[in-house]
């Protein structure tokens, strides 16, 4: 057995690919990986997160749904620090990376029972998951808050998804989205376990591009913590595998509005503002239903999460396009996290740092 779905609090397993949380207590899914990385199995022609194929293991044969998403450029930024341009994945976020595997995994299951696709997003998650709907020919019907941005709501539209807008809170969209209704298969991005294994391509990219040696910090933006959760166990499972070291420092970043995860972590008490209202538009989860996986990984890993404000987040988002980095002010949060520690002396100014830049700037509705 390659792989197993198991429940992350009771240990129940399941062999339903489609399931998205565990059937017994609810709780969330985790995949466990029962094979080792090893380098000569990475497939060197392929320059997507398909090199990478061998290590996912639930594909049997083909059948994979691509945009040529991943393997994006990591590139020197100053002496001692990278950015991953996630920004450059085929729909503009780090996203692909979960739905290209989501979707390639489970298309033929939901086309065999006529299914179509559910999905709740705040935007990116959205857009990208409408996009490998299409490219699979399958339908699908995204949720969204009222406050949606914009851009993203139209590349959602044109990717040919049916939108549909909840008012209320991020969880009431989650709601409507898993609502039963003939033929709808809830795949949401937060919860689907198939989906933050994805973005486990994402840490061995970083370690390949660096030779497989690790930089001593990466820092992300985080939410829902798919981005975390996936970046976590992709190190962690080639630190299992003897083909890094160790586990580079991760560095968990939130706005001082959305930061559950910073204030739990430093054991501080959390009250969220009434209404968000950040320029990091896509980072709005203030109660995670992953809250307590991030907490553990993060522990876990030996990270850190730091959080900024609103003018550190603009300065940023500033600064990497007067860079010609021209990312979202959520991917511009990495960024002003890092600055923050640098200046509070959290962080070795000459430490090796990789910023994940996680989304185009394209998209932002910000005025110059
Ligand atoms: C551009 C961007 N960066 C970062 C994040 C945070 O990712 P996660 O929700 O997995 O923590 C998101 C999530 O929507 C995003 O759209
Ligand atoms: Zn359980």
């Amino acid at each position: 057995m390659k792989y197993e779905i198991k429940c992350s609090i009771c240990g129940k397993t399941t062999h339903d690919l489609l399931s998205f949380k565990c059937s017994s207590c609810g709780k969330p899914l985790d995949i466990q990986l029962h094979l080792d990385f090893e380098t000569r199995n990475v497939s060197k022609s392929d320059h997507s997160i398909w090199r990478y194929r061998r290590f996912f293991p639930y594909f049997e044969g083909n059948g994979t749904i691509t945009l040529g998403e991943g393997w994006t450029p990591l590139v020197k930024f100053s002496d001692n620090v990278h950015v991953k341009l996630e920004n450059l994945n085929p729909t503009g976020s780090f996203k692909d990376r979960g739905s290209a595997i989501l979707v390639s995994a489970l298309h033929r299951l939901i086309k065999k029972q006529k299914g179509y696709i559910s999905e709740d997003s705040s935007g990116n998650a959205g857009a990208s998951i409408a996009a490998y709907a299409t490219r699979a020919e399958l339908k699908a019907k995204i949720y969204v808050p009222e406050t949606v941005s914009g851009p993203k709501f139209n590349q959602i539209q044109f990717y040919g998804a049916e939108v549909v807008k909840v008012s209320g809170s991020r969880s009431k969209v989650a709601e409507e989205a898993q609502k039963p209704e003939a033929g709808k298969v809830y795949v949401g991005h937060i919860l689907h376990p198939l989906f933050r294994d994805g973005i486990r391509s994402l840490a061995y990219e970083i370690a390949e591009q660096f030779g497989w040696k690790i930089p001593d910090y990466v820092y992300l933006p985080v939410s829902a913590g798919t981005l975390l959760l996936g970046v976590i166990s992709g190190f962690k499972h080639l630190v299992d595998s003897n083909t890094i070291k160790s586990m580079p420092k991760i560095v968990a970043c939130q706005t001082k509005q959305v930061s559950p995860l910073y204030h739990h972590f430093k054991n501080l008490s959390y009250t969220p503002p009434k209404n968000v209202a950040s320029i990091a538009d896509a980072l709005v989860s203030v109660d995670p239903p992953l809250l307590g996986l991030m907490l553990k990984g993060l522990k876990e890993a030996r990270g850190d999460a730091v959080i900024v404000e609103e003018e550190e987040i603009m300065e940023a988002f500033r600064e990497l396009a007067g860079e010609g980095f021209f990312v979202e002010p959520s991917s511009a949060v990495a960024y002003a996290g890092y600055k923050k520690q640098v200046s509070n002396k959290e962080v070795p100014k000459d430490a090796l740092a990789v910023l994940v830049l996680t989304g185009t700037g394209l998209k932002t509705t910000l005025r110059p």
